[in-house]
């Protein structure tokens, strides 16, 4: 449905307007001189009660958007509810889109309704670049019967479950440009929202939630992306608040309230013999409460890569089981570790820890474990100070962990000190260059 030339004038079409320089007020656009077009779902025969089948009215509306050359504005209305399939809306597109949700979208409740052979995904979009998902509305995975039949839920042992990966809810992918902002993604069939080899990313203003107990119901996947941002968010699920993992780089947290659920993740890194590289991390003002792990570092023996340069900072956690963790000893079934040579493993280090406070809900409140084949290297803890929530004193563990302590480390810190002659000098910059995207 592609729309008419710019110099020409539009013909007219059900359901689209062409807005002059007057609308930049109500929609914040610095560029005056750019003309819009607003789509409206509901013109393309959307019926928005919430058990008609509106895939095609999506489909058809986002591919009027992807063609015009115009910044097209595509609305789904407040108050009605729209049921969509799986669907893959792919770019590129000729012009910005912004994607208003201001109403509800859910997805069919019974796993016996997706296509079989589905490619495990709900919302997916591919190859997409200046995308912007925002409107105060809701997108609803409905996914209690997805976790109901997962392998990993309570109770499952006794009823029939499916490994069968349940699907992602709104997952980017080979896109760049892309703000997810001010909306609400809830009871997602496994992660909430998802970027894979994605540049150029926001996740702002979100609330996501899931139940506690819902299976792999991450609320933010970055797998292989870089330069992204997930700021002023609320992340209550019951997997991992933020997961990175492949080859991600340039990866700012600020301002995450998270919890319950199981925590911050870098990793698992180096499943399945993988290579994985993640660098150049940064978090600060971190809420973090009833979770399984704080802040964690995971690695999987056999696969090969490495995490370094991440910068862990102001943050406060109220009964966390594991309030700092790095995990190198996870061994996997594996038959042969991903380089031929000598059991290589996916390296730790350049990993800062500063202004960390609060309560730990288990006794140990710093675990380091890292390997023997390649211990962690450059950790440093300063001004960091977990108690146990009753108040008696937490411990820390140490195995081949080697850094160092600034200021107040309570529990007291057990890093070996730097082995100067196998590994480069720590130096001050070393320990700032994590943080360039500094704002
Ligand atoms: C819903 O509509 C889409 C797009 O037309 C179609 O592919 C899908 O099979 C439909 N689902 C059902 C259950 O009818
Ligand atoms: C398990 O699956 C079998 C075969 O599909 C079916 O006959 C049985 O009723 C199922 N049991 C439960 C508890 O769903
Ligand atoms: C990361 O990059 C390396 C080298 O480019 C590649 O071999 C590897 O498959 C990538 N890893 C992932 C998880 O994409
Ligand atoms: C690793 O391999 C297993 C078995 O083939 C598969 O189920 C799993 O999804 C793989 N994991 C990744 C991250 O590719
Ligand atoms: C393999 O590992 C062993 C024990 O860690 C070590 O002695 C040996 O030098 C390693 N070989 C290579 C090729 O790295
Ligand atoms: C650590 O925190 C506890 C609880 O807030 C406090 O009582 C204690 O004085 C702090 N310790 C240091 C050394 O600051
Ligand atoms: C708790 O730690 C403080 C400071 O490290 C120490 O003075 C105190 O004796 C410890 N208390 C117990 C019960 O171990």
């Amino acid at each position: 449905m592609p729309l008419g030339p710019r110099m020409a004038p539009p013909p007219p079409l059900a359901g689209v307007v062409v807005v002059a320089a007057a609308a930049a007020v109500l929609l914040l656009l610095p560029n005056a001189a750019v003309s819009r077009t607003l789509l409206s779902l509901d013109d393309f025969g959307a019926v928005g009660d919430g058990v008609a089948n509106d895939t095609q009215a999506l489909v058809d509306a986002w591919s009027a958007a992807c063609a015009t050359g115009d910044r097209t504005f595509l609305h789904v209305p407040a108050v009605r509810t729209y049921l969509i399939w799986p669907v893959t809306l792919a770019g590129p597109c000729r012009e910005e889109i912004k994607l208003f949700v201001s109403g509800t979208i859910v997805a069919p409740e019974s796993p016996d309704d997706w296509p079989h052979g589905g490619r495990g995904e709900w919302l997916h979009f591919h190859g997409v670049t200046d995308l912007a998902v925002t409107g105060g509305g809701v997108i609803d995975g409905r996914g209690h019967r997805w976790w109901a039949r997962a392998c990993k839920t309570k109770h499952s042992a006794t009823q029939n479950c499916t490994a069968q990966a349940a699907p992602k809810a709104l997952h980017f992918e080979n896109c760049q440009g892309i703000s997810v902002k001010g909306i609400t993604l809830q009871n997602s069939q496994q992660s909430h929202l998802t970027f894979t080899r994605c540049s150029h990313v926001k996740a702002n203003y979100l609330r996501i939630t899931s139940p506690e107990d819902s299976p792999d119901t991450t609320g933010v996947h970055v797998v292989s992306s870089r330069n992204v941002h997930i700021m002023d968010d609320l992340i209550a699920t019951g997997h991992d608040c933020v997961s990175i993992v492949g080859n991600s780089t340039d990866v700012r947290l600020r301002a995450i309230s998270c919890g319950p659920g199981h925590g911050i993740s870098i990793g698992g890194l180096g499943e399945n013999r993988s290579y994985h590289r993640v660098e150049k991390i940064k978090m600060d003002t971190l809420f973090i409460s009833n979770t399984e792990n704080g802040v964690r570092v995971k690695t999987i023996q056999g696969g090969c890569g490495t995490a370094r340069k991440v910068k862990f900072g102001d943050i406060l956690m109220k009964n966390v089981k594991n309030p700092i963790v790095i995990d190198q000893q996870h061994s996997s079934s594996n038959e042969f570790p991903c380089t031929s040579k000598n059991g290589s493993s996916v390296t730790v280090g350049e990993i800062s820890y500063m202004d960390i406070t609060g309560t730990s809900a288990s006794e140990r409140a710093v675990t380091f474990a890292c390997s023997d084949a390649a211990p962690c290297s450059r950790l440093s803890l300063e001004n960091v100070n977990i108690t146990m929530a009753g108040g008696r004193n937490a411990s820390a563990y140490c195995h081949q962990a080697f850094g160092r302590s600034i200021g107040v480390v309570v529990p007291d810190s057990c890093l070996a000190k730097e082995d100067f002659l196998r590994l480069p000098v720590a130096t001050a910059a070393g320990h700032r260059s994590a943080g360039e995207d500094d704002r």
